[in-house]
């Protein structure tokens, strides 16, 4: 093509693609619509269901909504009363299923400064402050657990990322081969969130022994996880990792990290523990305790986005001894030789993560304890485990419900019990209370299978929740209940 022509194509293409970059009137257009929307979704959530089946219509009319319009203001706006529309609520205070989450507006507006700045956070070459406080944020949380300088650590995408992160890096510390594989285990407990035995797939391939430790109390036995290992060993099989959870999913319990922790140490095993949870309930003087020996795990995965109500996409793991994910991590191309200047007083991410190139995640975590603090964490964490203390002891004594376990932290679990004399099973009682409790769409609970019952938890974790919600959820379970067991019949 002659050098002219080269030319000129470029400067046509250039016209159009200058339009990438707004006009700062746009971008004020855009950013008080963008606000705008978020405003009247905030102020409008303690009005809105907290749940909403989608409908068979509902997608095909979100698109021809969005069709229609192609400006940023409008098409965000359809969005908007999309996810008003369908869907789980996940920030409204009556969000109490799953593991509610958060979405601190503090926590979008770091999101928007760190994603329209776009710094590239990977290493200390290129952005030192964006590494330094990232660097902060890790040193907050190893601190947290409990751990020592020694300690290092990532910000992931949440827990499921931290915890293959952790699950690898023990793998290579514990000299894991794959000639080893068939002959080497792991324990998990029977309430082990899925994402662990996620990750050992994904790491080993169904190619190594996984022993379900049975639970005492829905927690982790730690007198038969010591006899597993032990005839294990006999067995001449070679044990290396126990995850232990603080703070189940399923129930909120928290297993004894101490026990496990010298169990794990007996044997010279990796121990992990699954905090993504319930980690952050280290802080709280009620709870504190549970998580005694914490500062002993190899490896301990929080999630800041449910214990610390940030937006989702943040999780964290830490380990004891930080050189472990220094070395499962180390890489590096001749691209990046430029990097050899870095200030060598901040360790770079990426030399300590799979990933390279990475969202700026942990200013939403420095920003939280710069502006509000540790104190106020801990105050809004004590509130939800009393609003569940409240919560439970009111509903337990609402006739035909019964409490499936102790309460550790913010979640626990009823059923509903038909009268003596009443044959129906109990399991189908209890899903329909749950349908009936959810009908009101003030709150919304989910379930699980505990044994094989059928269970309805209650999970306070929402930093929107207050005592006004679990006031409406104890009348409502109370009344739904009530009316149940005088309409039995129908089921
Ligand atoms: C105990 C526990 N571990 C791990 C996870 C996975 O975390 P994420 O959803 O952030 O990937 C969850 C999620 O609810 C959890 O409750």
């Amino acid at each position: 093509m002659p050098f002219n022509d080269l030319q000129s194509q470029i400067i046509a293409l250039a016209a159009s693609s200058a339009s990438l970059e707004p006009t700062p009137a746009e971008r004020s257009t855009w950013q008080v619509a963008a606000d705008k929307l978020v405003g009247d979704f905030i102020d409008r959530l303690p009005t809105l269901k907290m749940f909403s089946p989608l409908q068979p219509m509902t997608l095909a009319d979100f698109d021809r909504e969005v069709a229609q319009n192609l400006s940023p203001e409008l098409l965000l706006a359809a969005v908007k009363n999309g996810l008003t529309q369908v869907g789980i609520l996940t920030g409204g205070a009556g969000h109490l299923g799953f593991i509610p989450g958060g979405g601190l507006y503090l926590g979008a507006v770091a999101d928007h400064f760190a994603a329209a700045i776009n710094a590239f956070t990977a290493d200390a070459f290129s952005s030192p402050i964006a590494v330094h406080i990232h660097n902060q944020a890790i040193r907050w949380l190893a601190n947290l657990i409990g751990y020592n300088e020694s300690s290092w650590g990532d910000i992931t995408s949440g827990g499921s990322q931290a915890t293959l992160t952790a699950l690898c890096v023990a793998r290579d510390a514990c000299g894991i081969k794959p000639r080893d594989y068939a002959i080497t285990c792991v324990y998990l407990g029977e309430h082990t969130h899925h994402c662990c035995r996620k990750s050992l797939d994904i790491l080993f391939a169904g190619d190594i022994q996984v022993r379900e430790v049975p639970s005492i109390n829905h927690v982790m036995d730690h007198a038969r996880l010591a006899n597993q290992i032990a005839i294990d060993i006999e067995n001449g099989l070679k044990p290396w990792l126990i995850v232990a959870t603080g703070g189940s999913t399923n129930l909120g319990l928290v297993d004894p990290i101490s026990e496990i922790g010298s169990v794990a140490q007996k044997h010279k095993m990796w121990l992990h523990v699954d905090g993504a949870y319930g980690g952050f309930f280290k802080l709280c003087p009620e709870t504190s305790a549970l998580f005694s020996g914490l500062a002993e795990a190899d490896s301990v995965v929080l999630d800041p986005h449910k214990g610390m109500f940030l937006p989702y996409g943040c999780g964290a793991v830490l380990f004891k001894d930080g050189t472990h994910l220094g070395r499962a991590f180390a890489a590096t191309g001749s691209y990046l030789q430029d990097r050899n200047g870095e200030p060598n007083m901040l360790r770079s991410p990426m030399d300590y993560s799979m990933e390279l190139t990475r969202p700026f995640r942990s200013l939403r975590l420095w920003l939280f304890i710069k502006v509000y603090g540790e104190n106020i964490l801990t105050n809004a964490l004590s509130e939800k485990l009393l609003l569940a203390r409240y919560a439970c002891k009111q509903i337990s004594a609402i006739e035909n419900i019964v409490i499936t376990s102790p309460l550790d932290l913010s979640i626990f679990a009823f059923h509903f019990e038909p009268p003596t004399g009443d044959s129906r099973d109990r399991n189908v009682c209890t899903k329909e209370l749950l349908r009936r409790i959810n009908s009101h769409s003030e709150v919304f609970l989910t379930s699980t299978l505990i044994d094989d019952l059928f269970v309805i938890r209650v999970a306070v974790l929402s930093f929107r929740t207050h005592i006004e919600t679990i006031d409406s959820l104890i009348d409502i379970v109370s009344q739904e209940s009530r009316l149940l067991a005088q309409n039995l019949e129908s089921l």
